[in-house]
Order: structure tokens, then C-alpha cells, then sequence
């Protein structure tokens, strides 16, 4: 069985147990503060790796949030805080090009393997000027300690994905850092 699946039932108070939801908590302060650099209002946010959705009271509610995630239990919990719900892989959207105006994925980066993959996939899906909010995880033991999910984790510093994310077309607007989490707003050129 998928590893998200398992922890599905048990994420939202894995969250909220100390010192993890201080940590959490100040990683989305700083999504929430570049969320708060663009204008949400009537648009359509494609947020990929929802998982339960928590972190989704960052976005205006006036955005519609599409949540998309590939694990069923995760959606099961997620769809209820979104507008509408996808079940599929991030690297392989079923949507057509240039149909959302911001893409966020908070917490997923790290569980991808090839990020050139995805930021293609990102990029098309995007419309023209569309943004992205993605966050990613510095190497480190808060990063590795992440292994107890289960899952395969792939730190980057955050000079590897601003090279990765010019690489794939985006211009970098705003940073911001926690030691446990890098977060980047960027526009498609
Ligand atoms: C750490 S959780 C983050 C959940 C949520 N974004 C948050 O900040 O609480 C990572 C989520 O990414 C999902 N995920 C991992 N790899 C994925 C992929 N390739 N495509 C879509 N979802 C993926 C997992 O199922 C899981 O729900």
C-alpha cells in the first residue's frame, strides 16, 4: 500500500504534535506571506501534493482551489478543503496547457525525483505569466528525519531549484527561508 495512504488517518495530528507544529507553523507563515504577493480573487489555484489540505487556509478564499494528490486516503481527507480534487501524479497532469493562473506545491518537492520533469509539466499547465509558489527542503537532519514517512527524499538547496526553475522559463520574484524549508515565488516568462 502507498506510504501516504498509511499515514493519511494519522497526518493532521502528526502535524499538530510539538515541536513539529512550531516548525510547520513558521514554514507557513512564510507561504502565506508569498501567497500574499499575488492577487488570488476569482482565480484558479492548482495546489499539487494537497495531501489533507491543512496548509490550504493560506489562499484567499475567493480562489478557487483545485487540490490534486496521488494518494487516495490523503484525497479522501483533502477534497473536502477544496474546491474540486484530482487524483493523479504531479509529473503528469490531466489538464490541459495554460489553464491555471498560479500552481503551488508546499511539502512535494522533496518527494520527486526528477524536478526538470516536473517544472516542464508545471510550465504547461500554466498560463501565460501564471505563477508558481513552490517550497523545497535543504539537506539537512530536519529533511532526513523525514524518512520516518517512509517515502524517498531528495533535498536541494535553494540555489538548485532557482537553476532549475530559470532553467524551465520562470523568473524568481521573492525567497524566503526557514532552516527546514525554502519557499519561492515565481512567474512564468
Ligand atoms: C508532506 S505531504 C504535504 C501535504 C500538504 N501539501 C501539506 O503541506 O501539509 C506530501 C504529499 O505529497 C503527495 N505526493 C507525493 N508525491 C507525489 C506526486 N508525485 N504527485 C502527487 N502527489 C504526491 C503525497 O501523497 C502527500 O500527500
Amino acid at each position: 500500500m502507498n506510504r501516504w495512504n498509511l499515514l493519511a488517518p494519522a497526518y493532521d495530528r502528526l502535524r499538530r504534535a510539538w515541536p513539529l507544529n512550531v516548525i510547520l507553523e513558521r514554514e507557513l507563515e512564510n507561504v502565506r506571506f508569498l501567497a500574499g504577493q499575488v492577487e488570488q480573487e476569482g482565480k484558479t489555484i492548482l495546489d499539487l501534493g494537497t495531501g489533507t489540505g491543512v496548509h490550504l487556509k493560506v489562499f484567499n478564499p475567493q480562489a478557487k482551489v483545485i487540490g490534486l494528490d496521488q494518494s487516495q486516503r490523503m484525497a479522501l481527507v483533502g477534497r473536502s478543503r477544496c474546491r474540486a480534487f484530482i487524483l493523479a501524479r504531479a509529473e503528469h497532469l490531466p489538464l490541459k496547457s495554460r489553464c491555471i493562473d498560479i500552481i503551488s506545491a508546499v511539502g512535494l518537492l522533496e518527494y520527486i525525483r526528477s524536478e526538470g520533469k516536473l517544472l516542464k509539466e508545471l510550465y504547461r499547465v500554466g498560463n501565460s505569466s501564471g505563477y508558481l509558489l513552490i517550497t523545497s527542503s535543504p539537506r539537512g537532519l530536519f529533511t532526513f528525519a523525514r524518512l520516518l514517512t517512509g517515502a524517498k527524499i531528495y533535498g536541494r538547496e535553494a540555489s538548485q531549484v532557482i537553476r532549475s526553475t530559470d532553467a524551465a522559463g520562470y523568473t524568481l520574484l521573492r525567497e524566503t527561508k526557514t532552516f527546514s524549508q525554502c519557499a519561492f515565488l515565481l512567474r512564468k516568462r
